[in-house]
């Protein structure tokens, strides 16, 4: 704004002293600007993006790297990732290079414009009248070229720095679309309720919630996916009772899983907890539902962070923390070698086994009290006299709070009350663990080599 200001304000005194001048200077200068701003924004935007898909690509990169690391030691690959991580770099580099240069190229344009207009001003006036007339011409058409210059240069400046970030934005806009589309991201959370709040909450238990669980014709396929995850699953489970899935790797046991807590919406049927959709439940009850997932992720902090994940400090009950460790049998472990609560976990701390991260996924997930557990494969990890304890805390649960097991070790769901067996998404047999095995016999065969 300032600078068209500044360039009306230009073109008016101008005007008053010649007109003919200000008409040539306004058609010149617009002339070369449009022409400069047609060549350059595509080419700011295209260089935009390529500057957020190289960034992308090296912290992909890094992130693979860092994931893989021991396997990539191993198969002696890490100069693959080295000259992987070279090439998106060196893209970069180049990427930040066109920037810098095309920030500069409008300058030398313009400049040079300058002097093409001041010849042919100068021709033209030479032609039609004499020389002091055209040496004022020119004086004038110059002093208002140096000024127009620069401000013309600053709103085209201005217009490539926007055109730029445009196109860095544009991938992540795409992002949000996608997103969008696939009824993700549903809107903006809750706000945060006051630590005072939370803690009563929790003390408070989970009221009236019903832990029930129904599922209807539930059929799930994931995005870009022929083959349905689940397809037309219906179970009812009432409050208290413990149910198990099981089934060959990849018959849809996690997907069930996701289904039951809400984090993945069915296309069609119908998955309720206490008979409304678990994020309603979820919502008016946080922490009635509490899950155990296949590989549980450490945040960076403290155990006492760890356990009450999420939870700000003020609301964290430390007797809570500890009960919640005790019953996941980590207590003893932290009491003797470590610094309590306050044990650092992850980057800068405690390092912990796979085991040692089961149990404090179960005890994260016990924190809270729930009425409603899920657990994906929580005690595979576990020594078979650490699984039985777990185990046990678990059944004395039964009646209070409903669970969802899903295990390959058919030993961990001999007593569930029912046990579902899941094959290519479809629940093929449904009934106690006696039942089941009279109907599927490859459960049967695989409970024969346990020795069950
Ligand atoms: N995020 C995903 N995107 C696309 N397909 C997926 C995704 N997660 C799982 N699948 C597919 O859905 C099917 C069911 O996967 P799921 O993880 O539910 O199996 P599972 O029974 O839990 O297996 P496992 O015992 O190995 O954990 C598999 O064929 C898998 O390839
Ligand atoms: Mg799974």
């Amino acid at each position: 704004m300032t600078e068209g200001t500044l360039l009306v304000v230009l073109a008016a005194g101008l005007f008053l002293v010649s007109p003919i001048v200000t008409a040539f200077t306004i058609a010149f200068f617009v002339a070369v600007g449009l022409i400069l701003q047609r060549l350059l924004s595509g080419w700011a935007g295209r260089v935009g993006q390529r500057a957020t898909h190289a960034e992308v690509a090296s912290y992909s990169v890094i992130q693979e790297a860092l994931r893989t690391y021991r396997e990539t030691v191993v198969a002696h690959r890490r100069a693959d990732y080295v000259s992987r991580f070279q090439a998106v770099r060196w893209e970069s580099a180049q990427v930040q290079a066109d920037l810098q240069f095309m920030s500069l190229v409008p300058k030398y344009v313009f400049e040079i414009a300058l002097v093409i207009g001041a010849a042919l001003l100068a021709g033209s006036q030479l032609l039609t009248k004499d020389v002091s007339a055209a040496i004022a011409i020119i004086a004038l058409f110059l002093a208002a070229g140096s000024r127009v210059v620069p401000s013309m240069l600053r709103l085209q400046g201005a217009m490539i720095t926007i055109r730029g970030g445009a196109g860095q934005a544009a991938p992540t806009y795409e992002l949000a679309d996608e997103l969008g589309q696939l009824g993700g991201g549903s809107g903006t959370p809750d706000p945060a309720l006051p630590p005072a709040e939370i803690k009563a909450r929790l003390i408070a238990g989970h009221g009236d919630f019903d832990p029930s669980i129904s599922l209807k014709g539930i059929r799930l396929a994931y995005p870009g996916s022929e083959a349905l995850a689940l397809d037309d699953v219906t179970l009812d489970i009432s409050a208290g009772r413990s149910l198990a899935l099981v089934g060959p790797t990849g018959a849809g046991k996690s997907t069930l899983a996701d289904v039951i807590l809400g984090v993945l919406q069915a296309d069609s049927g119908e998955a309720l907890v206490g008979g409304q959709h678990p994020l309603t439940a979820v919502a008016r009850w946080p922490g009635a539902i509490a899950y155990v997932p296949q590989d549980v992720a450490m945040a960076n902090g403290t155990v006492r962070e760890n356990v009450a994940l999420g939870l700000p400090l003020e609301a964290i009950d430390d007797s809570w923390v500890w009960d919640a460790l005790e019953r996941a049998h980590l207590a003893v472990f932290l009491r003797d070698n470590r610094e309590g609560l306050d044990t650092l976990i992850g980057e800068h701390g405690l390092k912990l086994s796979g085991g040692q991260r089961q149990r404090l996924g179960v005890a994260r997930a016990l924190y809270s009290r729930p009425k409603l557990l899920v657990l994906d494969e929580a005690t595979s990890a576990l020594d078979a006299e650490t699984e039985r304890i777990i185990s046990m805390t678990l059944a004395s649960l039964e009646g209070q709070v409903t669970t969802v097991t899903v295990a390959h070790r058919l030993a961990t769901i001999m007593h569930c009350d029912s046990i579902a067996y899941l094959e290519n998404g479809r629940v093929t047999a449904f009934g106690t663990f006696d039942e089941v095995r009279a109907m599927e016999p490859n459960f049967d065969h695989q409970a024969r080599l346990l020795g069950l």
